[in-house]
């Protein structure tokens, strides 16, 4: 199984956490999103634990909302102490809804209004990760108005390449995001910062990519040696000795048997040990390290369940099984290219040897959520799992062909309860006037 929160049962139904997935199916339906909380909260724990152990201080995981972002998310997140990076007003006020202390929030962003910053001032975001001057000014301003003064990490590109898909690739120096720090624009961003009176630099943040595979420490390592020097750089130039440097997310998960496993554990490790030598080494106070894992934290909490329709065989050619959502509630096939391991979930045990295209309902033929999968001999009415499914998923489901996102069902310590529940026809239809 492609991951240990996956089983098989005595009536060879898949299970996860524990859970026979085909009861689950009945119960609440298909499409469907299931989440292993008891997973989630094991990712919080360990990045926390392991970052505090390590890098001390005020060192500690962000969790990047983006990926799976939903009230009982927060909730989870207030419960085990984690702070969060949201990217959006609509981020920030779903935090707000489940009760989510504001001052452990990071509001990030390569283009937010007047609007977004004045709202994020006003539920009291803890800190502002900037992307770039015009956004200083603003912030700036606003703050002046609202008579605080706004703490702010400055995002830079350290140019790193992490060898990722591009669409996922951020820290290059042709980047949308942030300020590169190769072209001297980093130090002008900084010294900017500095000359305004409502706005406070606490750090600096990067951040290389996503679904980064970091197997021999190269790729973080390369981007704190790059932020630490221009770090050791600005302190002797301005005197700024910043609180954080943020590192950013993108540990890779797996998504099928090829990918490999990465050890979080022994990657922040590593990462902590090259930190404090360096920061000793360039004379430097060590900053306290943030990190902001989304993916690694939800990816393979995630699964989720279709029923079969058509099956469709063209001899010579190909087959296809068609599911009941498709690239509504997972566009990532679609969009990257991006491969998922595939079951048949009421015939766990059966030999897989069918050869198919895993496609969905919508009216497209990029509609695929998985091609050249080895199936089982698939039947209408068969249960497909689809695994890892956990981040950025529901997150970037839409509603085209006016289709209902599925909802999300959390499952923990043997329990099944909605987190959110499916939309009906007329949810759909809310807004029309
Ligand atoms: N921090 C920043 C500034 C980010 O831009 C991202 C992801 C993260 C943290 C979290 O990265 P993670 O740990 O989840 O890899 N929709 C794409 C992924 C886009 C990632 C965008 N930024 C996908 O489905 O693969």
């Amino acid at each position: 199984m492609i991951c240990e929160n996956i089983g098989i049962n005595a009536s060879g139904h898949l299970t996860f956490s524990g859970l026979d997935s085909i009861d689950l199916a009945k119960k609440h339906g298909t499409p469907l999103y299931l989440l292993d909380e008891d997973r989630i909260r094991d990712r919080c724990r360990l990045y926390k634990n392991t970052m505090q152990e390590c890098l001390g201080g005020d060192s500690r995981p962000l969790y990047a909302g983006k990926a799976a972002c939903f009230k009982r998310m927060y909730e989870i997140m207030r419960e085990e102490g984690l702070s969060v990076d949201l990217v959006s007003p609509g981020e920030i006020h779903t935090a707000m809804k489940a009760g989510y202390p504001m001052e452990n929030a990071f509001f990030h962003g390569n283009n937010k209004t007047d609007g977004d910053i004045a709202y994020a001032i006003d539920c009291g975001v803890g800190c502002f990760v900037a992307d770039g001057e015009q956004e200083l000014d603003a912030a700036n301003r606003i703050a002046g108005e609202k008579g605080v003064c706004q703490n702010m990490l400055l995002r830079l590109t350290p140019g790193i390449d992490p060898h990722t898909y591009d669409a996922v690739a951020t820290g290059k120096v042709d980047s949308k995001f942030g300020s590169a720090i190769e072209t001297g624009q980093a130090e002008a961003f900084l010294k900017h910062a500095l000359s305004l009176p409502n706005l406070k630099v606490i750090g600096y943040h990067c951040h290389v990519g996503s679904q980064v595979f970091d197997e021999d420490g190269t790729v973080y390592q390369d981007a704190a040696d790059i932020m630490l020097a221009f770090t050791k750089e600005m302190l002797d130039k301005y005197g700024v000795q910043p609180k954080y440097l943020n590192l950013g997310g993108g540990y890779g998960v797996r998504y099928t048997d090829r990918d490999p496993q990465i050890d979080i554990a022994a990657n922040i490790r590593a990462l902590a040990v090259f930190v404090k030598e360096k920061a000793e080494s360039l004379g430097l106070v060590c900053p306290s390290v943030l990190l902001e894992p989304g993916r690694s934290i939800v990816a393979d909490a995630g699964m989720t369940l279709y029923t079969a329709g058509t099956v469709k065989r063209i001899p010579g050619y190909k087959n296809y099984v068609s599911v009941d959502g498709g690239m509504t509630d997972n566009p990532r096939y679609a969009l990257y290219g991006s491969k998922y391991t595939i079951y048949i979930a009421n015939k766990a045990t059966a030999e897989a040897n069918f050869r198919c295209d895993v496609v969905g309902r919508c009216c497209e033929s990029g509609d695929i959520i998985q091609p050249a999968v080895l199936l089982p001999e698939p039947e209408r009415g068969d249960i497909i799992a689809v695994c890892t499914t956990g981040a950025y998923n529901y997150a970037m489901a839409s509603n085209y062909n006016r289709i209902p996102r599925p909802p999300v069902v959390m499952l923990s310590q043997g329990n099944d309860y909605v987190a959110v529940r499916r939309e009906t026809y007329d949810d759909l239809m809310k807004n029309d006037i």
